[in-house]
């Protein structure tokens, strides 16, 4: 395995991907009951954006930079961009937070986070990340297995992210599909958000057309481009699969998703798209 996430820390995708996460975890604390959420690709928690890594390809400049100097960011970015700020007291731009801390800044005192890590290294900075953090629960070991062990939770309320970092390409919708149909079986009310690259929309388009057939009753995707996918050689935008979204999550992104899409726009055939695949 040789992902690592700080090369891409803040990086459109990621500002995609943790403007939604948050959305997400606000509807769902908007109810008084506890919930647990899984994040079983947790990467290492928090990045230092002047790293060698994230400083090698600058990918943040044109993610999180967009949005963090300048002007106000636009309104329905505005609690995305204050959780960023939060991480950041002293007003200058020099860590990113990933999912696991994001989700941490959501949930309440009596909500638990469940977060798996395969990399050794990683897995172990997101321990003392979150040493003194009762409610997280880290453990060092694929994600996807950890799901058929602990599903459903206790609270049986909550909150499962996937955000693989699909070094086999294709070859992870498949992996994801099962794991997302193992887990059904055994928590078919779970929320699940479900993080996909797409270069071009024609290699999705399967793993789209399945889950369009079940096993969720209710499942929806939003996506950005920040340019056309006309090329497969690159990263034009990305996805997220939301399956038994929580009510009016859809009215929420469809407000989010022009802002993100005017942001964070590399050329003028940027484009965002939510779109309903079961059960509106
Ligand atoms: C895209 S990054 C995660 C980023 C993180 N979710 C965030 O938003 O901040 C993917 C992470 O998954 C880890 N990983 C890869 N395969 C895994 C697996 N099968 N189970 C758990 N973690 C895995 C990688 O080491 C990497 O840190």
């Amino acid at each position: 395995m040789n992902y690592r996430h700080a090369f891409h820390a803040g990086n459109f995708a990621d500002v995609f991907k943790h403007a939604i996460l948050l959305a997400l975890l606000d509807a769902l604390t908007a109810k008084d009951k506890p919930l647990c959420c899984f994040d079983t690709h947790a990467g290492r928690g928090l990045y230092a954006l002047d790293d060698v890594e994230a400083a090698k390809t600058g990918e943040w400049r044109d993610g999180i930079g967009r949005l963090f100097a300048g002007p106000e960011a636009p309104a329905p970015l505005r609690r995305y961009v204050d959780a960023i700020r939060a991480c950041n007291p002293d007003g200058t731009l020099r860590v990113y937070p990933g999912s696991p801390l994001l989700a941490a800044q959501a949930l309440r005192a009596n909500d638990r986070l469940v977060l798996c890590e395969m990399q050794d290294e990683e897995a172990v900075a997101l321990r003392a990340l979150f040493r003194d953090d009762p409610r997280a629960h880290v453990h060092a070991r694929d994600g996807y297995a950890a799901l058929n062990a602990l599903l459903p939770p206790a609270e049986r309320r909550g909150l499962v992210l996937i955000d693989p970092p699909f070094e086999e390409q294709e070859g992870e919708f498949a992996t994801i599909e099962a794991a997302l149909r193992k887990a059904h079986a055994r928590w078919p009310n779970g929320v699940y958000a479900v993080w996909y690259p797409i270069k071009s929309h024609r290699n999705i388009a399967p793993f789209l057309r399945h889950l369009s057939a079940g096993p969720f009753d209710k499942a929806f995707v939003a996506e950005l481009l920040v340019r056309p996918d006309d090329s497969t050689l690159r990263l034009n935008g990305c996805g997220m699969l939301v399956a038994n979204p929580p009510w009016q999550l859809d009215a929420r992104l469809a407000t989010l998703l022009p802002a993100l899409r005017d942001t964070l726009a590399q050329s003028p055939g940027a484009s965002q798209r939510l779109r309903w695949l079961r059960g509106e």
